[in-house]
């Protein structure tokens, strides 16, 4: 597992940008996918592109992936190794097939009831199987408007991290995915747009969370990306805000050209932050 803040502070920092496929795409459209992606991305330093497939194309885009152009993610697993637990899927299981695993998205949160004690489980799992975690936050619209913001992030954190060390944490990925600007409207609440400023005030507050159950160089160190309806026009816009490290798409990563698109402006945007 990449040791993401050692790696960070001795190199320039890293941007992230993570393909988050959800429940789309056959084998043969996963496939065709990465070969076509793959012709039209050259490898660039600083910049990790993961992609999350459905579990059941991982292990074949692992077979074909070069890895100096792509990185995998699973979407989602169980945080036990092994057992009785019928149609699941360990991250022991998914060691040296991806990389990365999500934990704690919202559409698991909002849709199958994942609790902030399983995402604890999960990313103590993920630490254990050598994968990196990607701790999926955000709140509602509903939260939101009643002013539940901090709080709200504040538990997330405090849950989905309860069994990561100091030592560990430098090996956790935070994304920050406001529930509301997501283009599904996850969770059924209608989306809208979150803009740069929203975005800042909230990665303050992420980061001011971390200082305060880390300190304050893991809070500055820690990658922290946005996701919530990023495409080609405004990933630039959320990028340039600081302490944004990278990007979780959804919709506009199901598109080839939108997403290398996005692969584009993210890399001018490196070169112009020069
Ligand atoms: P959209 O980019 O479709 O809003 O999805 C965001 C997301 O949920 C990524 O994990």
């Amino acid at each position: 597992m990449l040791n993401l803040m050692q790696k960070g502070s001795m190199e320039e920092r890293k941007t992230y940008i993570v393909a988050n496929w959800k429940m789309n795409f056959t084998m043969e459209e996963s496939n065709l996918f990465l070969h076509k992606l793959a012709q039209k991305i050259a490898p660039a330093k600083g910049l990790e592109i993961i992609l999350a497939p459905s579990i059941f194309t991982l292990q074949s885009l692992s077979l074909q992936v070069d890895y100096k152009q792509f990185r995998l993610a699973a979407q989602n697993f169980y945080y036990k190794d092994f057992g009785a637990y019928t149609g699941e899927v360990a991250i022991a299981q998914l060691r040296g097939i991806a990389e990365y695993g999500l934990v704690g998205h919202s559409e698991r949160r909002h849709i199958f009831g994942e609790t902030v004690e399983d995402t604890g489980h999960k990313t103590a799992a993920a630490i254990r199987s050598k994968v990196t975690p990607i701790l999926c936050i955000g709140e509602t619209m509903e939260e939101r408007a009643n002013g539940e913001t901090n709080d709200v992030i504040y538990d997330q954190l405090v849950g989905g991290l309860s069994g990561v060390t100091s030592s560990h944490i430098r090996h956790v990925l935070i994304a920050y995915e406001p529930v509301w600007a997501i283009s599904t409207g996850g969770g059924g609440t209608v989306s809208a747009v979150c803009s740069p400023d929203d975005l800042l005030d909230t990665i303050k507050v992420i980061r001011s969370h971390i200082k305060h159950l880390y300190g304050a160089k893991v809070s500055k160190d820690i990658r922290v990306l946005f996701g919530g309806s990023v495409n080609a026009e405004n990933i630039k816009s959320y990028l340039q805000v600081d302490g944004v490290d990278g990007a979780l798409v959804g919709g506009a990563s199901l598109n080839v050209e939108s997403f290398s698109n996005i692969i584009r402006k993210t890399k001018e945007i490196r070169q112009e932050k020069k």
